[in-house]
């Protein structure tokens, strides 16, 4: 043996005995994204969140958040390190289990490195104190998204991403948890968030609003809004109901009466989809006319003000809530499949509609089937047709084809089944297709594919 060759060996001895630092000892970072490739970056790999604590401050006095998050989850490998999801911001300590952790913040992505290795099935606490001007996520294709501030307080709402921009998170729907959230503002403002209301504690000025999810949440679903509103809370059907409509829109205008009729639409909702998931109702309307779109957010949809510009809207209350069991409860497991929780909203505004003395579900499917591009499909539609029209109206009218094609008791046996089956949970078309096939007692691929993938049209069943 050379000399050289033996000091080699003597290393690598050495290495071994001290059993840390040898690269195969299996201990490796956790993965910087979810691998969801319309998202890219966002999520991590390697634990599972079961449940986010998180207590936030915001003063729209200077757009200043300060937030601290306890995020309690489980390893799924070994782990000598992870990511987190935070976006701008500057990250003050991290603690996990208690012990300082080495971090390091590295674009929109903070990484914890724990004083102590973790194994797999190790369930561990990492604490974070984190503050600064929230800033959105620009995206070209698909519009911003995250804390957005508005003159009287702010909004934080997106799809896909919004989270990351107010607290460190793994976002991404495959991984959904649970919610503790206390936000703190200016004694007068409102502070909305999802789930049940747990009361509202003032001192010293500054008014601190709790609200607690116990149903996993999709982080996309979570929301902030902050500002000057008329809150009225209430109980429907023995949960609390709590809307909010912002104070510059006329207390007596199209916005209000619009969520007003959460009640009914959420009630007609059940009646075809089977029992509401949720522990709390609620709906908020905004005035920052920059949202142009309205969002499912759990429990509690955001609606932008451009759907009630020319009078009551409760298509577009139909349409969110019954994302609440299609998208909310069911969650996609990855964005290609969204037409899951879209198609499913789409085809419930047909229902409401014709519930509500609009056209039929059969007339719109018509409209649709005519309009329809069958160059553009409902599964995979390309990251920038994440909102498009294939997902959307071709998903409903896919939905219309299937009930065409087993009748309406087997039609809303699935609907129903599926958001029992699935309730709580994270599914993807090939479930949908398998679950259907197994409802009707036959094999549903062939005609579901023709109507969500095929680029031709099917004949109308
Ligand atoms: N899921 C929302 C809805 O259907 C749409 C959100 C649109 N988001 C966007 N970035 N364009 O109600
Ligand atoms: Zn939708």
């Amino acid at each position: 043996m050379t000399r050289r060759r033996w000091y080699a060996t003597a290393l690598l001895a050495v290495l071994l005995a001290s059993g840390c630092t040898h690269p195969d000892d299996g201990y490796r970072a956790g993965a910087a994204d979810a691998g969801d490739p319309y998202v890219p970056g966002a999520g991590n790999g390697g634990y599972d969140v079961a449940d986010y604590r998180l207590r936030v401050r915001y003063d729209p006095a200077t757009d200043r958040l300060t937030g601290q998050a306890t995020v309690t989850a489980t390893a799924t490998a070994k782990l000598s390190r992870f990511n987190l999801d935070l976006a701008g911001l500057t990250v003050d300590r991290v603690r996990v289990d208690g012990a300082d952790a080495r971090h390091r913040h590295d674009g929109a992505e903070l990484v914890v490195t724990p004083a102590h290795r973790l194994d797999p099935g190790k369930r561990f606490t990492v604490d974070v104190a984190y503050g600064g001007v929230p800033t959105p996520v620009v995206d070209g294709e698909l519009g911003s998204g995250g804390l957005l501030a508005t003159p009287d307080g702010a909004v934080a709402l997106g799809q896909p991403t919004s989270a990351s921009t107010w607290f460190p998170v793994n976002d991404h729907p495959s991984d959904k948890a649970t919610y503790d959230i206390e936000v703190t503002v200016p004694e007068g403002l409102a502070a909305l968030s999802n789930g049940v209301p747990r009361g509202e504690r003032t001192s010293g000025g500054w008014t601190t609003w709790r609200w607690v999810e116990d149903a996993p949440m999709a982080s996309y679903l979570t929301t902030l809004v902050i500002g000057d509103y008329r809150v009225s809370t209430g109980t429907h059907a023995g949960k609390p109901m709590v809307t909010a409509v912002a104070a510059a829109l006329p207390a007596d205008g199209p916005a209000a009466a619009s969520v007003a009729r959460t009640g009914a639409v959420v009630d007609f909702l059940a009646s075809r989809f089977g029992p509401y998931p949720f522990d709390a109702y609620g709906g908020i309307a905004i005035a920052d006319e920059r949202i142009r779109y309205a969002l499912e957010t759990q429990s509690r949809p955001v609606y932008g003000p451009g759907f009630f510009r020319s009078g009551p809207n409760t298509v577009v209350v139909a349409h969110e809530l019954a994302h609440q069991w299609f998208g909310d409860s069911v969650s996609v497991a990855r964005w290609s499949d969204i037409w899951l929780n879209e198609g499913f909203a789409t085809y419930a505004e047909w229902l409401w509609e014709e519930h509500d003395g609009g056209p039929t579900a059969q007339r719109n499917a018509e409209l649709r089937y005519a309009a329809t591009d069958w160059s553009k499909p409902s599964v995979d539609p390309g990251r920038a047709a994440m909102f498009g029209e294939g997902v959307y109206q071709r998903g409903a009218l896919a939905l219309h084809a299937l009930r065409r094609a087993v009748g309406d008791d087997t039609f809303f046996r699935i609907l129903r089944g599926w958001a029992a089956q699935r309730r709580g949970g994270n599914a993807t078309t090939a479930d949908f297709v398998g679950y259907a096939g197994q409802v009707a007692g036959r094999d549903l691929k062939p005609l579901l594919d023709a109507w969500l993938s095929g680029t031709t049209p099917p004949g109308l069943p």
